[in-house]
């Protein structure tokens, strides 16, 4: 997700991109030796769609080298590893509340943190940076990520939802799976423990059939809305500069042919088992 590469340029900062793991679809713990250089400070894993991404490896690797690890929990409020909530096990953790997360407070999200001078350092920057001891000064360039006292209201009712509203995301991964499981060339992999279930995804394989862009065509004119994976990074028109030359079989690999299925907390049982006997049909329709 751009977002992640861009709070590292947002600061100054290069970043480093490391290839999909085919089976998280997360951060490939095993390249990420190789990628990591002299001038890496910081590991920043993503549990995308919700699943967690291997935090064990990826921690040990970080412990290691003595890098920070920022664990980008925007998708996957709610997800664990290893019993742990997703978000909490490293160095930061951030949470989003854009609209389409698992609670929302319309716009804004969160930073988590065991360290004191880090929450100190996190709160000094959200609001323009202002001096303690003088007021009106500044002796950085800070910004304005504050969340309103309004928004923050809307979070904490949210926040009293939230496991009602996880266990519906779960409710329809579970649907999901069971209807789909056993479809040839549909890849249901990125499934493990402790996820988050933000969204069901799923690979469209050449046994299926027909192409992903195919299925997604075939689905919108029964009247159901999917979204393609992430488009990789290194392929944007922001970085293709950037990263000109590399490749990242993966991650290409998942953005041409993964897809998510409809994954509101709303969603009816009824609506899920039309949603799966459409793609059944897609599949047979070739
Ligand atoms: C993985 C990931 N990281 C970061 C963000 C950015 O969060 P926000 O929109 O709250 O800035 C998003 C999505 O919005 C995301 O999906």
């Amino acid at each position: 997700m751009i977002a992640v590469a861009n709070a590292v340029t947002y600061c100054g900062a290069r970043p480093v991109l490391v290839d999909c793991d085919p089976a998280t679809f997360n951060l490939d713990a095993e390249s990420l030796p190789k990628k990591a250089g002299r001038k890496t400070k910081a590991v920043i894993a993503v549990h995308t769609y919700g699943h967690p991404a291997d935090l064990g490896q990826i921690a040990g690797f970080c412990r290691k080298r003595g890098l920070r690890l920022i664990e980008d929990a925007a998708e996957a409020l709610g997800g664990s590893f290893q019993g742990r909530a997703l978000g909490t096990l490293g160095d930061a953790g951030i949470y989003s509340f854009y609209a389409n997360k698992v609670i929302t407070t319309g716009e804004g999200g969160m930073v988590v943190t065991d360290s004191r001078a880090l929450a100190e350092r996190a709160r000094f920057l959200r609001d323009f940076a202002f001096s303690k001891e003088r007021h009106f000064w500044h002796e950085e360039v800070g910004y304005n990520y504050r969340m309103s006292g309004l928004q923050a209201a809307v979070g904490l009712a949210q926040l009293e939802r939230l496991a009602r509203l996880q266990a519906a995301r779960n409710r329809n991964a579970r649907a999901y799976r069971d209807a789909l499981e056993g479809v040839p060339g549909l890849n249901l992999s990125h499934s493990s423990q402790g996820h988050a279930n933000w969204v069901f995804g799923a690979v469209v394989e050449p046994k299926f059939g027909i192409s992903r862009d195919e299925l997604r065509g075939f689905l919108a004119r029964q009247g159901i809305e999917t979204r393609g994976f992430f488009i990789p990074i290194h392929r944007q028109p922001a970085y293709q500069r950037m990263f000109a030359g590399e490749r990242y079989p993966v991650s290409e690999f998942l953005g041409d042919n993964g897809l998510y299925f409809p994954a509101s907390s709303a969603l009816t049982g009824k609506e899920i088992g039309y949603i799966c006997a459409m793609v059944r049909r897609a599949r047979s329709s070739r």
